[in-house]
């Protein structure tokens, strides 16, 4: 089982993924967890470049290297944990790509469907949670995160370009309707969590019966 969480900057998808992992565990259940972009070590590079203020980059520029970072990641650590029959929870995963390259910065949306498809290698997870909040929201929480720290190159777009990333997640929850399941992050933790759990068991049964 493959589940990706989505989400703005700050929604909550971190938190929710945690429990998820949590939930899993206390059931005897394996979890690979991986971050998007991340968890190889050339993908934790490339990470650093995308999220450094040192240099500007380029849309083209963005969307290739995290394209990079996540070939790297299907190839070398989810076809392998996917083949060992462990769960895997993703923090983010190629839908960032369509909402944040695509919708955020305004990138050619067949362009990105055509780069998401060679750097997936056509793995997609079987359920995609999007926590839905707006910006403001999402901004407010941050401040409060322990280790928020200063905003990283990705978080400075600011409000617009946040309020694009917010529609384009919308808009792409509604093309793939069993995929991905909103979510109404303005509720508090542990609602979030029963709605997400909930699902996670649905699914479950229906895979197994
Ligand atoms: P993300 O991974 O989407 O960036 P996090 O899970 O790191 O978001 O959450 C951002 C901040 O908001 C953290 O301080 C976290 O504790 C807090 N938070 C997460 N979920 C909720 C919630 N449902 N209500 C209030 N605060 C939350
Ligand atoms: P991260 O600190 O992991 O963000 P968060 O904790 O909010 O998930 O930083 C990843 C940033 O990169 C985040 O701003 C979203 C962005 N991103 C893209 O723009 N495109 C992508 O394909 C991915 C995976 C992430």
């Amino acid at each position: 089982m493959f589940i990706s969480f989505e989400g703005i900057d700050g929604s909550g998808k971190s938190t929710q993924l945690t429990m998820l992992r949590e939930w899993f565990e206390s059931r005897g259940s394996g979890v690979t967890v991986i971050r998007e972009p991340g968890a190889t070590l050339l993908s934790e590079s490339i990470r650093e470049i995308l999220l450094s203020t040192k240099q500007s980059i380029t849309p083209t520029a963005e969307l290739l290297l995290f394209s990079a970072a996540r070939t790297q990641l299907v190839e070398k650590v989810i076809e392998p944990a996917l083949e060992s029959g462990s769960i895997i929870l993703c923090d983010r995963y190629v839908d960032s790509t369509t909402a944040y390259q695509g919708y955020g910065r305004g990138l050619d949306l067949t362009a990105v469907q055509a780069i998401n498809s060679i750097a997936t290698r056509g793995v997609m997870p079987g359920l995609t949670f999007f926590i839905d909040v707006r910006y403001e929201q999402a901004q407010q929480r941050m401040q409060f995160s322990e280790g928020g720290g200063e905003p990283d190159r990705m978080e400075r777009a600011g409000r617009e370009f946040f309020n694009r990333v917010r529609d384009g997640y919308l808009a792409i929850s509604q093309q793939d309707v069993k995929r991905f399941v909103v979510i109404d992050g303005y509720r508090d933790r542990a609602s979030i969590h029963f709605d997400i759990i909930s699902e996670v068991e649905r699914r479950l049964h229906t895979v197994s019966s």
